[in-house]
């Protein structure tokens, strides 16, 4: 007979020793890419994401440019190694999906109309993934966006909640996305609190997702201060590299 798998324990706990509504420990870092006009690398749990944004340039085919604002373009990309079984690589149904929703995310933030004809253009590269990467991508990516210095009305955090053995838990690692009932991955623009990403994996009853969302949007405001820290601390640099190079004048 095969065990039944136990992902929370007699006293409410998770495998990995979580409360239900305990994030995975959120690691950033801005402007690690020097030939990306903006970047950052993201460790989520076991999740292990680079972001790199280029841009506003001019857009590329001609055809895709829109005379009245800047067209935000994303892809998302798992590298070969990033998984258990060897990802193949090149687009798939499942990131072509996720470069769709996450790109729209971003051009519901980032102010295109100062900049007609161009494209900005933001990778999101899975270099180890542990369940949420499209959360984690777009984390990284909207700090990657800000490094680059892309107008934006605010960040967008990420992050998923979701149903596991009958109970509500926020940010799902790889065994409760596989096992759980439901996966339910949110992104907002923090200040507002305005969802710009919305999915379901499973299914849920709607008391149960009025309080996921509201636990969802708890934690992408958590997210969004690890975010603004790390920009912070970029910014220190760049005015340390500044003073000294005045300095050396
Ligand atoms: O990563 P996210 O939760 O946003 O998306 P998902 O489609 O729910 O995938 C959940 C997890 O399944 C990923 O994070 C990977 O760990 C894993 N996965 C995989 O092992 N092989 C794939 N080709 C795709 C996903």
């Amino acid at each position: 007979m095969v065990k039944k798998l136990k992902l929370i324990d007699s006293k409410g706990l998770r495998m990995d020793g979580r409360k239900p509504d305990e994030l995975r420990p959120i690691k950033i870092e801005a402007g690690v890419l020097k030939r990306a006009d903006g970047s950052a690398y993201l460790e989520w749990g076991k999740n292990k994401v680079m972001a790199g944004v280029y841009g506003p340039r001019e857009c590329h085919p001609r055809h895709m440019q829109n005379p009245a604002k800047a067209i935000v373009r994303c892809r998302y990309n798992m590298v070969s190694f990033s998984v258990d079984d060897r990802k193949r690589p090149g687009p798939d149904r499942r990131s072509t999906e996720i470069s769709k929703v996450a790109g729209e995310a971003f051009s519901s933030v980032v102010f295109g109309e100062q900049f007609p004809r161009t494209s900005i253009d933001v990778f999101i590269e899975i270099l180890q993934a542990d369940a949420g990467t499209r959360c984690a991508g777009i984390t990284a990516a909207s700090v990657a966006l800000a490094d680059a210095g892309i107008p934006m009305r605010d960040l967008v955090a990420a992050c998923a909640f979701g149903k596991v053995q009958g109970k509500m838990v926020l940010d799902l690692d790889k065994e409760e996305d596989n096992y759980g009932e439901a996966d339910v991955p949110l992104a907002i623009i923090p200040r507002t609190e305005e969802i710009v990403l919305l999915q379901m994996d499973g299914s849920l009853t709607t008391k149960e997702l009025q309080q996921g969302l509201k636990t969802g949007i708890d934690a992408c405001k958590q997210i969004y201060q690890i975010q603004k820290e790390a920009l912070k601390r970029r910014y220190a640099v760049i005015l340390e590299e500044e003073e000294t190079t005045e300095g050396d004048a």
